[in-house]
């Protein structure tokens, strides 16, 4: 049956590298206590005027290049992303004309960490059902430039990080490539991990008040969303593995979403996978949302960590609540 393979894979970050030692001195935490929660030790952070669509624009050449697929092959464009350069429209429409491809379909999906699978569950669906044969799926994010970075704002930002990753999919009718995709959302739960600000309820969108008030900070309740994260994790990879009629045996490397290496550790024991099957960059990156996902599965290719024939899965959980799974073939 006709579906998509991952023909090529790549990432780019912003060259500024910011180390906890580096927090230490805008705010009142410590490099202890940030690995100690949630395994970060360093993050990129973009350089002032480099923006999402650039990060975007450099992964998407690469993993072009990668996959042997010239520009004018892409059928169509999808962008996981919380941070698109402008309010509107989105990084989708910027690559279209930067990576100069004919007038396809680009767009943004709005999935927080769970974009990259929702993006690539997408491609998957156009090219299986024949409205494209190449799709380039995008997760990029610039978070750094909406923290807080006084002590006010530590909890979250000595999280986020910066980054982009690309891969380019293609119609194939082998025995391989994505298996299948579930997403899920549960919007009640939207203000445990949410930025308010601007805000098309309200005119203006964002007023001195709001920024006297900090209300276009990230804001998150750790534990909830923590608490929840360890329950959908497994649960969602389990749904991967059941509509595939597979175990745990079968998988060779099980990529989350790198929200926090305790999340990763809670999730491998609850499903009884040794932490070597569970890919983690989390000490390098930060969470970087949206990215994190492409930007883990173009460093565990590189590090030689997936061979032809090994099924891999994805997983992601974050803002909205969102959360989704993939199974996939390489
Ligand atoms: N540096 C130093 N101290 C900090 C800090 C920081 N960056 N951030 C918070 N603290 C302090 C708090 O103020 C609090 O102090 P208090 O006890 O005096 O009130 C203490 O550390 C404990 O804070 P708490 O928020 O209860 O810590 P925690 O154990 O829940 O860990 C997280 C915080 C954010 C690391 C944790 O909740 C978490 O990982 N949650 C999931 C986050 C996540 O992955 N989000 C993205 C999902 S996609």
């Amino acid at each position: 049956m006709r579906h998509a393979h991952i023909a090529g894979v790549a990432h780019a970050v912003p060259d500024r590298i910011v180390t906890n030692r580096d927090l230490e001195k805008l705010m009142d935490t410590s490099h202890e206590w940030i690995v100690a929660r949630t395994g970060i030790e360093e993050r990129h952070w973009v350089e002032e005027g480099e923006g999402t669509s650039d990060l975007a624009c450099r992964a998407s050449r690469e993993a072009l290049n990668r996959a042997g697929v010239a520009p004018e092959d892409i059928d169509l464009v999808v962008v996981g992303s919380l941070t698109s350069d402008y309010f509107f429209p989105g990084v989708g429409n910027q690559l279209q004309d930067l990576l100069g491809l004919r007038t396809v379909p680009s767009f943004d999906i709005k999935a927080a960490c769970s974009a990259f699978i929702y993006a690539l569950s997408i491609g998957d669906q156009f090219i299986r059902t024949g409205q494209a044969d190449t799709a380039l799926i995008v997760g990029a994010e610039v978070q750094s430039t909406a923290l807080n970075l006084s002590t006010e704002g530590r909890d979250m930002s000595v999280l986020f990080g910066d980054g982009a990753g690309a891969v380019v999919l293609r119609a194939t009718e082998e025995d391989r490539g994505i298996l299948s995709t579930h997403l899920h959302s549960q919007g009640k739960y939207l203000k445990e991990l949410w930025c308010e600000a601007p805000a098309s309820r309200f005119h203006p969108r964002l007023s001195v008040d709001m920024l006297e008030a900090g209300r276009q900070y990230p804001k998150m309740n750790g534990r909830e969303v923590f608490r929840h994260a360890v329950n959908r994790f497994p649960e969602v990879i389990e749904e991967a593995l059941q509509a595939n009629d597979l175990t745990l045996d079968d998988v060779q490397l099980v990529i989350p979403h790198q929200a926090n290496l305790r999340i990763s550790q809670m999730v491998a024991k609850k499903l009884g996978l040794g932490m070597d099957r569970v890919f983690s960059n989390i000490h390098k990156y930060g969470n970087t949302t949206g990215a994190s996902i492409p930007i883990a599965l173009s460093e565990a290719l590189a590090e030689g960590k997936i061979a032809d024939g090994d099924l891999i899965i994805l997983a992601a959980f974050g803002s909205g609540f969102t959360w989704a799974s993939a199974a996939i073939r390489w």
